[in-house]
């Protein structure tokens, strides 16, 4: 059983009461008291605290974190030994003891606690990241107790998480617990996939105010989005791999998609730093760990062609269409260890643009369009428009990528610095047609950044049909001005309901659950 835990991180008596109440009714499997944030903390209130944890029915972890580990104990050897024994005495479930104390003071554990071993856990907590002898540091915390051990370390990059479930993967191997986490966002997916690899436990913060360590989910979305309750040994790893993704709208949708259908998976957003070695090392530390049932990943900014390199490195399926784009924004790992790489984006612009309304393939035959980008989501809605014969223009700030992506599809290009007479030669005012299609495949305008647009106002008529492919906002700047003006709007949405679509049958081989994944969108 791996216990969902939920600090209570409350400074006084009437406080924790408050917390309790709320952890049990969001459905906490145990709380671990951190008696440390207790502003008056005697003896008499550590029990006190224990004696309301008790009340509530759960089991109970005292944890009274010092100063060093990132808690805020400073307190004496003497006075946190009076603390913990007052909560062994009310009652407590579990007890933390900090590795470093012990050390420090050359004590054993029954020193500090009458309780049995199984009931202690003895932990470790380095805030400046992924320490190089964690092999040491297991083997120093074996030399204390046969009990459970908990390891947290600050992950730099994702890959530091890798660490921490190797650690789960073996305790769970041979039978025993452990808790390893890799804090901050990069190691998120310890504390997401800690479930599926037995551990002892794994933490969960009540609201932004109550967590206590950098990276912990919220209850409500474990619960939820994540889909605990369904989370077991086989279940699959899927994500998002990008960066930013926290904005992202795939692990709603996907995770809801999963309980829908019943496949059993999970989807996680993956920050993946931009550097492309960091993109590397991620891919292939998945892919030498298949006890973690990687399954399959969406790839957005700024990894997407990158992501195609490595599964041709790897000597993976490349599905033609996403070989002639150059740029993948979906990988499948299949179960005999094999990858591929596909191209939704395709799909999902085409059938925004054609969705649009008076928008057909014959009126998009000639369009004089515009894109702005030269990344791997441009290269989609160019290949897409190319082959719907639209006069395509690619538009960038970087003018070198514009020129060989034009070159490769066989189009014009210009420098972003030209968008500024975009509509010069062209309002025809005798049609309501639009006489140029644009479609931003940059991140300007995308959440934080909502002030930023890649085109001016002024620039915008009415004759212009605008589709952003950012979807975060919904209205980004952008489509604003555009709507402003009169001219007509797509916005990022509908394409990427139809590659997230896409997506989930080939990580699946299910049908999507559209309707959800529309309501869904619209609902956010
Ligand atoms: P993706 O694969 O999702 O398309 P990408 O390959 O990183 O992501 O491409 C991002 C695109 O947005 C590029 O065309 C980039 O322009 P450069 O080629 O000059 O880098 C463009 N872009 C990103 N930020 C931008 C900004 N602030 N202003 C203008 N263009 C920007």
């Amino acid at each position: 059983m791996t216990y969902l835990t939920v600090p209570i991180t409350a400074t006084n008596l009437r406080e924790v009461g408050e917390q309790l109440r709320r952890a049990a009714a969001g459905g906490a499997e145990l709380l671990e008291l951190r008696l440390d944030y207790l502003e008056k903390l005697t003896a008499d209130s550590a029990a006190q605290a224990v004696d309301l944890a008790k009340g509530i029915g759960l089991r109970v972890l005292a944890t009274c974190r010092s100063v060093g580990e990132g808690g805020r104990f400073s307190g004496d050897e003497t006075a946190l030994r009076n603390i913990l024994a007052a909560a062994c005495r009310a009652g407590t479930d579990y007890l933390d003891i900090e590795l470093a104390g012990l050390e420090r003071s050359g004590q054993a554990i029954p020193q500090f606690t009458p309780l049995s071993p199984e009931r202690v856990i003895l932990s470790y907590h380095n805030f400046e990241g992924l320490p190089d002898n964690l092999d040491d540091i297991l083997y120093r915390m074996a030399g204390y107790t046969p009990g459970v051990v908990k390891v947290a370390y600050k992950a730099q990059t994702i890959s530091d998480s890798f660490a921490a479930l190797d650690i789960l993967r073996a305790y769970q191997s041979q039978g025993q617990q452990a808790i390893a986490l890799a804090m901050d966002e990069p190691g998120v997916l310890t504390r997401l996939l800690a479930k599926k690899l037995g551990a002892f436990m794994t933490f969960t913060s009540l609201d932004e105010q109550a967590a206590s360590a950098p990276g912990q989910v919220m209850l409500a979305e474990m619960k939820n989005r994540y889909r605990w309750d369904s989370i077991g040994p086989q279940t699959r790893l899927l994500g998002i791999i990008g960066w930013p993704v926290a904005q992202s709208m795939s692990p709603l949708v996907h995770n809801a998609a999963f309980t829908t259908t019943g496949y059993n998976g999970i989807y996680l957003p993956l920050a993946v730093a931009p550097e492309t070695k960091e993109l590397n090392r991620f891919l292939d530390g998945l892919l030498e760990r298949p006890w973690l049932h990687p399954a399959g990943f969406s790839v957005t900014i700024p990894h997407k062609q990158h992501a195609l390199d490595w599964v041709r490195r790897k000597g993976g399926y490349i599905e033609p269409l996403a070989g002639r784009i150059g740029a993948a924004n979906t990988l499948v790992f299949e179960q005999d260890g094999g990858v591929s790489a596909y191209n939704t984006d395709y799909l999902g612009a085409m059938n925004a643009i054609l969705e649009a309304p008076g928008m057909s393939r014959e009126k998009l035959q000639g369009l004089p369009t515009a894109v702005i980008g030269a990344g791997g989501a441009a290269r989609a809605v160019i290949a897409g428009l190319v082959d719907a014969r639209a006069d395509v223009t690619i538009y960038n700030r970087t003018i070198e990528k514009a020129e060989m992506l034009a070159e490769e599809f066989d189009c014009r290009f210009a420098p972003a610095s030209d968008l500024v007479r975009l509509g010069e030669n062209g309002t025809d005012v005798t049609t309501t047609q639009p006489t140029l299609l644009v479609v931003n495949c940059t991140s300007v305008g995308m959440h934080p950044n909502v002030q930023h647009s890649p085109l001016p106002a002024e620039v915008i008529s009415k004759n212009m049909l605008i589709f952003d492919t950012v979807y975060n906002p919904q209205e980004t700047r952008l489509l604003h001005y555009a709507r402003r003006a009169g001219a007509g709007t797509i916005d990022g949405r509908t394409m990427f309901l139809h590659q997230a679509a896409a997506q989930f049958e080939r990580f699946t081989g299910q049908t999507p659950p559209l309707d959800l994944m529309h309501r869904l969108l619209e609902e956010k």
